[in-house]
């Protein structure tokens, strides 16, 4: 397999991170040479923006701002984590990325997408070679999130109704690129998950 950019996508609580860890401990396994990251965040300029993202209150920025800095945050993850591990030949699977600020700036928080493509273009520029969106019913995530109390639930404090709107969101745009983004079952057991992403990433490399 040549290295590939993986990215996972979801809402909240869908159980995606679980399904990039292990994605990345299977390939791991295999010998092959993979990037674990996430955003916002993923290099240490983006870990600190990330702070003034996740934390406070849902209200802290204006959908503007808050797309200003999530693209400032990926820049600095291109530039410092993602483009060197490609360039270095190596797999990198990150937890969220571009398909996030689409959906969630672009679409549920307001009209932005218009902008959040213009910028996308500016100053990224790149999409993943494979996209898994994690699909699940927001009820039963919402209250996976909630669970976990991490402190950084801005987001999901925004509710279910915010929550199914990403959901439509996500669907929406697997059907913009249906070639890139795979729709993934979520409401499953995560063994049944993660062999169900093997597969589909066995079909496409
Ligand atoms: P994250 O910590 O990855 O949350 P989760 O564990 O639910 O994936 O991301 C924090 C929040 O940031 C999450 O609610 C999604 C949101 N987000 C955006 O609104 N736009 C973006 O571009 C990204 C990357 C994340």
């Amino acid at each position: 397999m040549t290295a590939r950019f993986i990215t996972f996508e979801g809402i909240d609580g869908s159980g995606k991170s679980t399904q990039a860890k292990r994605l990345a401990a299977d390939l791991k396994a295999d010998g092959i040479d993979v990037v674990l990251t996430r955003e916002p965040g993923g290099s240490a300029g983006a870990e600190e923006i990330r702070r003034l993202l996740v934390e406070g209150d849902p209200d802290r920025w204006s959908g503007e701002t808050e797309l200003l800095l999530f693209t400032a945050a990926r820049r600095d993850h291109l530039e410092k984590t993602i483009l060197p591990a490609l360039e270095a030949g190596k797999t990198v699977i990150c937890d969220r990325f571009a398909d996030s600020t689409r959906v969630y700036q672009g679409a549920a928080r307001g009209d932005l997408r218009a902008v959040v493509d213009q910028l996308h273009a500016l100053m990224i520029g790149r999409e993943p070679d494979l996209t898994f969106v994690i699909d699940m019913d927001p009820s039963i995530a919402l209250h996976r999130g909630l669970a976990r109390a991490s402190g950084e639930d801005r987001f999901e404090d925004l509710g279910l109704a915010f929550q199914e709107k990403l959901r439509a969101g996500f669907a929406a745009l697997q059907s913009e690129s249906p070639d890139r983004i795979r729709l993934i079952d979520g409401n499953d057991t995560p063994e049944v998950v993660a062999q169900t992403i093997r597969s589909v990433l066995h079909t496409t490399s």
